[in-house]
């Protein structure tokens, strides 16, 4: 803790076990020697609890204050206005770690300082929506009043880059600092963590009762399979699992611990980090990257008001704003409308793929490049190229329509498709949800990859947009531009994804919701009164992961995994059958509200009404190139403002 308050960070001290385990004299004395340690440099504390406990709070309050402490930070739970009371009174400022828009405004309002904002990607307690898509709503919704700050993924300066873009003041990092020698994290525990990937952690309550990101193992499993088998409530969740020894590497005594069930506590952002790095290195070299990237992001703006790169030239368009190939709803309109505004307008053929020839395919494809006068659009499918046959025919109508570029919205397409694309002269692209899908299409020669992180709508993997791009951009922007797909809703997202290495923005929520868009009347109105709670992940609509409303038809198989049939055909017909999908491309007379698939991304609750799709675009672009100059160009000062 020391090491990163001498690095010129600001430390703060876990201090839940020793306030479990120490008596206030104690307590005292250890906030003294860190104080010392500290050389009167500043620090602060943080406890789970934040002062239900009456008369005990008083003694902490005393024992934080008169060790020298300068923040209290409350890490679970909003602080009561008394206790904040308190806490200023002795001098301190008092913050407040919040997973959900309702906490931080509720923080606020009660007085803390200021807020610190977690994304579900971050490791420990955790709530459901990730930083891509709480921050920016948290940094309005606060309005200016208190300084902001973002948790939740961050292991490298591309993250502290990415944040301040969103508007925070200053990053809270955890998993990063738990490798590192100075950590007290066990040396067992610190090994297991360096093998772990970013696709190994999930959220699980079988722990503590509430939700908390760990490692998956055998005991996860258990809980996840058959949620019936979680206590009523969280004592006796805890209680249990204290028992089971869960806890024996984290805290506990270490002998005879069992690796399959032990709490390895930790974020998505673990795949990143493969080797322990003094805890003082972590900070300078993060501040170094920070200010060299939001420099370095200043090279995309051209002229008064303009945003370039790479790809933007290879893709022939004017900015780095792509629309997502949905199918159904990006049709010939969405796509004219984000082409003729200087991006990419990208069709979503499955719809018109399943239901129509291939020369209705290709009078309507013309008909998007006669909208598009000239400019350049592309084409999206799901499926890619597993049909022999009808994939030529499906080559041939995209290229003589005149598309400039292919993506595959699912799966890695195979190489003779990508090779039958270059020579007809289009380019290639692949979304993947994961690195290794993203490694697999780039040796297979794609032109570009969009990675679309866990926020996005539609089909989606389990990684965070902040953990995922970067890792994507290290394995593979080195050959090919990287794309950002998930969470992106307005210019603040652009500007973070090109921090963190992209070179465009692939945007689907925010263009469903769009007067161009072919989605249903209702279907809009419905995602209007969405909340970026009320997305959820769930395979029952087809088989595959995929990001939608939570309605009670999804509930029911969240509830009963079991009840999900054995492969995705059987899961798909009965969906079909069950009228899930009146709303979305079927027949919407007599639709049931409680059943229908409303897929749509975790950013739809910053969504709260219908821009045209081209303003959309433009105000992004114009967002981004504020937001780029106004923290690079005024000479990047990354000294925290608090
Ligand atoms: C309603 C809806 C339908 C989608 N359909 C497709 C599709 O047909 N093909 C595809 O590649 N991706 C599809 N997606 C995923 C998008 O391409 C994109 O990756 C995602 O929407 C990006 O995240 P965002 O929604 O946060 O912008 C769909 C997404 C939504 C919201």
């Amino acid at each position: 803790m020391a090491a990163v308050t001498n690095a010129g960070g600001f430390g703060v001290f876990g201090s839940a076990i020793d306030v479990a385990n120490k008596g206030p004299d104690e307590l005292l004395a250890e906030v003294k020697r860190i104080s010392a340690l500290c050389k009167g440099k500043p620090f602060g504390v943080d406890i789970l609890v934040h002062g239900a406990e009456g008369g005990v709070m008083k003694q902490l309050i005393d024992a934080f204050a008169d060790g020298g402490a300068k923040a209290f930070i409350s890490g679970k739970g909003v602080p009561r206005r008394d206790v904040i009371d308190q806490f200023h009174a002795r001098g301190m400022l008092v913050a407040s770690i919040a997973g959900k828009l309702s906490h931080a405004v509720t923080a606020v309002d009660l007085g803390v300082d200021f807020v610190i904002v977690q994304g579900c990607e971050g490791g420990g307690h955790t709530g459901e929506v990730f930083t891509s898509v709480l921050l920016p709503q948290v940094v309005d919704a606060v309005k200016g009043r208190v300084p902001v700050v973002a948790a939740g993924g961050i292991y490298d300066g591309r993250g502290v880059a990415a944040a301040l873009a969103y508007g925070a003041q200053g990053v809270w990092v955890g998993t990063r600092f738990m490798l590192t020698p100075e950590a007290k994290t066990h040396a067992l525990y610190k090994e297991r963590l360096l093998r772990a990937t970013s696709d190994d952690t999930v959220v699980t309550k079988c722990y503590t009762g509430a939700r908390l990101r760990v490692l998956n193992n055998a005991y996860v499993n258990k809980f996840a399979s058959n949620p019936g088998l979680l206590e009523k409530n969280s004592a006796e969740v805890a209680r249990r699992a204290w028992n089971d020894g869960v806890w024996k590497l984290h805290g506990g005594n270490a002998t005879d611990y069992d690796d399959d069930v032990q709490a390895y506590v930790v974020g998505q952002n673990i795949g990143a980090i493969d080797t322990l790095v003094p805890a003082g290195d972590v900070v300078r070299e993060m501040a170094k990257l920070a200010a060299a990237t939001l420099v370095g992001v200043q090279r995309f703006v051209k002229g008064a008001g303009g945003l370039r790169t790479p790809l933007c030239e290879m893709l022939g368009c004017e900015t780095p704003v792509m629309l997502a190939g949905m199918g159904g709803i990006a049709g010939a309109e969405l796509v004219a409308a984000v082409t003729n505004a200087g991006g990419f307008g990208v069709f979503g053929s499955a719809l018109a793929v399943a239901n129509d020839g291939p020369d209705e395919l290709l009078a309507e494809i013309k008909r998007i490049s006669t909208l598009c006068k000239g400019k350049p659009f592309g084409v999206d499918i799901l499926v890619h190229g597993a049909e022999g046959g009808v994939m030529k025919q499906l080559i041939d109508a995209f290229a003589d329509g005149g598309a400039k570029a292919f993506i595959s919205g699912k799966g890695v397409p195979r190489r003779d498709v990508i090779d039958q694309f270059h020579a007809r002269g289009m380019l290639v692209a692949s979304i993947a949800g994961k690195l290794s899908h993203a490694r697999r299409a780039c040796e297979l020669g794609v032109d570009f990859i969009v990675v679309q992180g866990s926020e996005g709508g539609g089909h989606t993997g389990d990684v965070a947009l902040s953990v995922l791009l970067p890792q994507v951009v290290d394995a593979v922007g080195h050959r090919i531009p990287v794309v950002a797909a998930g969470g992106v809703f307005d210019g603040r997202g652009l500007a973070a994804a090109l921090c963190y290495g992209a070179q465009a923005v692939w945007v689907g929520t925010r263009f469903m919701l769009t007067p161009e868009a072919n989605t249903n009347q209702k279907y809009k109105e419905r995602l209007l009164l969405a909340s970026s709670d009320d997305t959820v992940v769930t395979k029952c609509y087809t088989g595959s992961t995929m990001r939608v409303l939570r309605n009670p038809y999804v509930a029911r198989y969240i509830d009963n995994p079991g009840l999900l049939e054995e492969n995705s055909a059987m899961v798909a017909k009965r969906a079909w059958n069950d009228g899930v999908w009146k709303l979305h491309s079927g027949d919407a007379t007599n639709y049931d509200e409680s059943n229908q698939a409303f897929v749509t991304g975790q950013n739809i609750g910053a969504i709260k009404s219908l821009e045209p799709a081209g303003k959309v675009c433009k105000d992004m672009v114009a967002t981004a190139v504020a937001v780029i100059n106004a923290r690079a160009g005024a000479k990047v000062n990354l000294k925290a403002k608090m």
